[in-house]
């Protein structure tokens, strides 16, 4: 197993259209598998194979079973949470209820903002066998789902925002990345 490098907005790449996947292969377990691997030591709880430079409809998560509305009320790692691989996910009915989770993303470390999305989502999905899977889901995992296939449309969270508050978070990521770099250089 080894890691892969992530993309940080404003990356171009991120922006790019993943496209679908048609071989269930050990190419493409070993990717998700490496994706895990990349998600765990960045700790995150879902990824996108656009965020790693892999331009395939695949994503990781692994989504804690909490109800926990904020970034820090999930951060417990005793929390259970439930692996999951989704590849070319496809939502096929959003609730017109709708919920606010506070989002945060690998491309964009130590960020976070209230995202506004349906509260419910059906998603179709094939597993790494290539076997189709239908599911519902609410809370978390909706959201999480909808954040995930939002990353294979070229999609970020802050584009959900105003851009008063989509430009705050630009300015104060791109001071964080530069601390970031001057550290590691240290
Ligand atoms: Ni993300």
């Amino acid at each position: 197993m080894s890691t892969y490098p992530i993309l940080f907005h404003p990356d171009k790449r991120l922006r790019t259209v993943a496209e679908p996947i048609t071989d269930f292969d050990d190419d493409l377990r070993q990717t998700a598998e490496n994706m895990f691997e990349t998600m765990h030591q960045a700790k995150g709880i879902g990824l996108a194979a656009t965020q790693v430079n892999i331009h395939r409809r695949l994503i990781v998560m692994e989504v804690p079973q909490t109800d926990g509305n904020t970034s820090n009320e999930r951060q417990d790692e005793n929390l259970p949470r439930e692996k999951l691989v989704l590849i070319n996910p496809e939502i096929l009915e959003k609730s017109a209820e709708t919920s606010e989770y506070e989002e945060g993303c690998l491309s964009l470390p130590n960020q976070f903002a209230k995202v506004v999305r349906p509260a419910a989502v059906k998603v179709r999905f094939y597993d790494l066998d290539g076997k189709e899977h239908e599911r519902d889901a609410t809370g978390l995992l909706a959201t999480c789902i909808q954040h995930e296939i939002d990353h294979l449309n070229g999609i970020l969270f802050i584009d959900h925002l105003s851009r008063l508050k989509r430009e705050r978070i630009e300015q104060r990521l791109a001071k964080y990345l530069k601390n970031q770099e001057k550290s590691a250089n240290e």
